[in-house]
């Protein structure tokens, strides 16, 4: 391959805009956030003028859902889980020149205007969609609002996917369908939304794919197919309160659907840091302004990235397309999926405590970046790759390096005047190597570019050791002197291509030696070397820290903890429990309900002003007549409920024996008066 990128060029590069409704664990950093990084960080050393944009995405259902979940506002919920994310990827030196939310205020007007200009050159259509409609809430649902009995194989089922049977579902053909949130049943109306035309858009995001040269064959053939299924219409338009209003006529009430708005948080993303940096924007941006932007996503978000935001660009029209879209695969855990539910996989929130390195992480987590295939992490493996390559191959060959010179040339070492010709191969090894390094980053193979880094690495090593220089420094000094100064300067080359990699600790080196790490310095010979006395780069891991550390990342809070509002390992805390009101009361009326052979009605009261009505379904267990005046234990603050056209206001406490089909009312053991709060 040649490169077609110099010095000076601009880069864009994105990582995708994560949800804020849960936290990140090791498949979404080596997915999309540590491959981005590593990559601009080679793009700055390698000289070109390149950025790293990223944000959080935090419109549609899945935050609503899960803030609804644990009764916070999105807002809410985006403001608290945005830090967490920030600070893990800040831990674990992600560098994003900006990380920003889509729910900031640039972001509403970039989008806005951005669909303005799509509206005007007519790639928006109108057309009227099916859609369920809860009465009682007063809205539309979205799909994941909705259940009912999947058409398929009969078990519950979301408006937009069976879990069981995996069937991709319409609202409209669940059956005896129900609003999440109140039970009741939608109507199903006809409404009208906006739709971008894909099916107009679909010669020329042909055309862009098929020339495009950089884009794996995997992402281009799966564009490619889904272009030659043919491309539909797809509405951006959802009825939905948070979200980005649509700014047409009739259309104020509604907001855009997500992944409309979302990949142009890449542009206002780019804006916010542009406008704190002093710079302009649309150099990063424009048609015709020579950048090159590339977006690192993970495999689902490939029918996104390239058909929905390629269409998005090209129906706007003033946008460079992306120069390379970065679809990388999954990454597993131990043989089995990450799940967060399940507790299966590593969480980011506790790597921090984890008694390891950034840097050990991010080598380990290098190694498994699926970007041809998908990957998986394992245990036994970290742990051999940091002891055998991290520490025995790469910090031992500094750390033995640094303190033989400190030990044996406490004034240091001057550069020799004469090398010979094996001398010079080690000498010259990185800045050979350099170039084809550089063009597995820009193809995105950055595991390959480390391989190839860390044969440099062992070459230096045999150079050392087949120098004995604990030998020659007795028989010959001068001779010593040149093969360590041989050795640390290659050593200082090698640390600048391990420099994206392994910042944190490739910076400590060069402060050690003076140096500024740029593409020009990778072989330059230094005047002199010195050292003091260093310190160990890293640490061995042996069996039974591998079992603490385990212990620490594989645990994860929920985000209900996260706000404090559930215990542990399934407990409740004390407040939850504290919510509960629950009373003793006095059925004072029981009669049946008509047409329902399980339900009773039952009139309870709490004092002479209080009363309640409950509907409870025990008709099968007890008459009515032996109902009346029993006392009672119930829940109080149950929210109401409307059943056969009732409302019931709470719920009887009842210990039910399913084998036997037997049921108790539970009964106080003593008199006790009407009302009573049971603690
Ligand atoms: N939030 C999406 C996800 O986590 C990704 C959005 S990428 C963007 O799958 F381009 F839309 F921002
Ligand atoms: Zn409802």
């Amino acid at each position: 391959m040649k490169l077609d990128v110099k010095k000076g060029d601009r880069v864009l590069v994105t990582c995708a805009l994560p949800y804020v409704n849960n936290i990140p664990h090791i498949g979404n950093i080596v997915g999309s956030h540590l491959p981005g990084d590593i990559f601009t960080r080679f793009c700055r050393l390698y000289g070109l003028d390149a950025i790293y944009i990223g944000g959080s995405d935090e419109h549609g259902t899945p935050i609503v859902v899960a803030a609804e979940k644990i009764g916070v506002t999105p807002k809410k919920l985006s403001t608290k889980l945005y830090r967490v994310h920030k600070e893990i990827y800040n831990w674990l030196n992600i560098k994003y020149d900006n990380f920003s939310r889509t729910s900031r205020k640039i972001h509403t007007e970039t989008t806005q205007h951005f669909f303005k200009k799509i509206f005007r050159n007519g790639f928006i259509s109108e057309e009227e969609m099916l859609l369920p409609y809860c009465p009682k809430c007063e809205r539309t649902l979205p799909d994941r609002y909705v259940e009912g009995t999947c058409p398929v194989c009969g078990s519950i089922a979301r408006g937009d996917q069976c879990e069981k049977c995996s069937t991709l579902l319409n609202p409209s053909e669940l059956r005896e369908p129900y609003c999440i949130v109140c039970h009741s049943t939608p109507v199903f109306k006809k409404f009208k939304h906006l739709f971008l035309d894909l099916d107009k858009l679909s010669p020329k995001i042909k055309e862009w794919i098929k020339n495009n040269k950089i884009m794996k064959e995997s992402v281009k053939n799966l564009a490619l197919g889904w272009i030659k299924e043919g491309l539909k219409p797809r509405s951006i338009t959802r009825d939905m309160k948070w979200g980005i209003p649509v700014p047409l006529k009739g259309y104020k009430k509604k907001v855009f659907y997500v992944w409309f708005d979302a990949p142009i948080g890449y542009i206002s993303s780019t804006k916010e840091w542009a406008k704190k940096n002093s710079k302009d924007w649309r150099n990063y941006w424009k048609k015709g302004k020579k950048v090159k932007i590339i977006h690192f996503i993970g495999k689902d978000n490939i029918p996104f990235h390239t058909i929905w935001w390629g269409g998005m660009l090209l129906a706007n029209g003033t946008y460079e397309l992306p120069y390379n879209v970065a679809g990388l695969q999954f990454c597993n855990y131990e043989g089995q999926k990450i799940s967060k539910s399940k507790g299966v996989g590593v969480f980011c929130e506790n790597l921090s405590r984890s008694g390891v390195s950034s840097d050990t992480w991010r080598y380990y987590l290098t190694h498994i970046i699926p970007e041809n295939k998908d990957t998986e992490w394992k245990w036994k493996e970290f742990q051999d790759r940091v002891n055998n390559e991290l520490v025995a191959n790469i910090g031992n060959l500094f750390y033995r390096l640094m303190s033989f010179i400190n030990k044996n040339f406490k004034q240091g070492i001057k550069k020799p005047t004469k090398f010979e010709k094996k001398d010079e191969k080690i000498l010259s090894l990185c800045e050979r190597k350099k170039e084809k390094i550089f063009e597995k980053i820009w193809e995105i193979n950055i595991r390959d570019a480390l391989q190839e880094i860390l044969s440099i690495s062992s070459s230096i090593n045999k150079y050392f050791q087949d120098s004995e220089p604990w030998k020659l420094i007795k028989e010959n000094k001068k001779e010593c002197e040149k093969k360590l100064y041989v050795c640390a300067n290659a050593c200082k080359d090698l640390s600048i291509l391990l420099y994206p990699y392994l910042p944190e600790t490739m910076k400590k080196i060069h402060k050690i030696l003076s140096i500024t790490p740029t593409w020009d310095e990778i072989g330059r010979k230094l005047k002199s070397v010195k050292f003091e006395k260093p310190e160990i780069l890293f640490k061995k891991i042996d069996d039974n820290e591998i079992k603490k550390i385990k212990e620490k990342v594989e645990k994860s809070k929920t985000i209900e903890e996260y706000f404090g509002k559930r215990g542990r390992d399934g407990m409740i805390t004390f407040d939850d429990f504290a919510k509960m009101d629950l009373r003793i009361g006095r059925i004072i009326e029981a009669e049946e309900i008509k047409g329902s052979d399980k339900l009773i009605k039952l009139t309870i009261e709490l004092n002479e002003n209080e009363k309640r009505t409950i509907v409870a379904g025990i008709k099968k267990y007890y008459s009515p007549k032996d109902l009346k005046n029993k006392q009672i234990v119930f829940i109080k603050n149950l929210e109401p409920r409307r059943i056969m056209g009732i409302e019931s206001q709470g719920m009887l406490l009842a210990a039910f024996d399913k084998s036997k089909d037997k049921l108790s009312l539970i009964i106080p053991d003593k008199k006790v008066e009407n009302g009573i709060k049971l603690s």
